[in-house]
């Protein structure tokens, strides 16, 4: 199967100039999985946390029904980073979209910086999806810091993690590699380019293997889509040696929670 990341450029406050983009990339798109930023329909850098509600979007909703059509008439998936709504309350969400509409969503368990001055901290826990040919989970930008995140997913059967991102420390792309090899997994992140106010956006979306390997890795400064071909079979064989698997030989007896 295919898998994609589109590194686009969100432009601030502009949803339906961003939505548009996001479904002409889907159209193009020969993957079968693409993965989008988060917040990719608002921007993200949010003085006021009453202008974001303004713009956030129901789930399901306007984006996700646009996002099904094409998932429909082009039978993919998609997963993007949505600013949510629901009431009063906004939570930074991720979808999974599908020929058959919306398949579910995950809501940002740790929360960057001043974001924690827009959104409540996420209640669904992470997720993962069977979709039949992969398991899918979903984790956002920050939760990489955490590395019981991508271990959740693991444990709970993820064959790939999608991980919509909008990231302005230099770290994430090279832990996703370390994600990868100590979970045996897939992982494709999606991050943004471009500058909002004092944050810039570093760019550098890419897709590693079980093995750590960086099978797509974009630039820092150019909107790109990128797409590989990946075997889910491989991120089920958890052996690192043949005396060692790395879900089955941990020791939680040792470890703090
Ligand atoms: C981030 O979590 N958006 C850095």
């Amino acid at each position: 199967m295919r898998v994609a990341f589109a590194q686009t450029h969100p432009q601030y406050g502009e949803v339906d100039e961003n939505l548009e983009r996001t479904l002409s990339i889907l159209e193009r798109s020969r993957a079968d999985l693409i993965v989008f930023p988060e917040m990719c329909l608002t921007g993200y850098n949010f003085e006021s946390r009453r202008k974001l509600l303004e713009i956030s979007e129901e789930i399901p909703g306007k984006a996700t029904e646009e996002w099904t059509e094409v998932c429909r008439e082009e039978n993919k998936y998609l997963v993007a980073g949505v600013s949510e709504r629901e009431g009063r309350r906004l939570y930074n969400s991720a979808v999974l979209v599908g020929p058959n509409g919306l398949i579910g969503k995950y809501r940002k368990t740790h929360l960057f910086h001043r974001e924690k001055e827009l959104f409540l901290p996420g209640d669904t826990g992470f997720r993962v999806f069977d979709l039949g040919s992969v398991r899918v989970g979903l984790m956002i930008c920050f939760d990489w810091i955490f590395p019981e995140a991508a271990r959740t997913l693991a444990l709970k059967g993820a064959d790939l993690i999608a991980h919509p991102a909008n990231l302005v420390l230099p770290y994430c792309q090279g832990a996703m590699i370390t994600r990868s090899i100590e979970n045996r997994i897939y992982t494709v992140t999606a991050n943004r380019i471009g500058r909002e106010g004092s944050l810039e956006f570093t760019g550098m979306s890419q897709i590693t293997s079980p093995k750590g390997e960086i099978l797509a890795r974009a630039s820092r400064e150019r909107e790109e889509v990128r797409e590989v071909k990946i075997d889910p079979r491989e991120a089920r064989d958890k052996k690192i040696t043949d005396n060692n698997d790395v879900l089955k030989d941990r020791r939680p007896e040792f470890y703090e929670v």
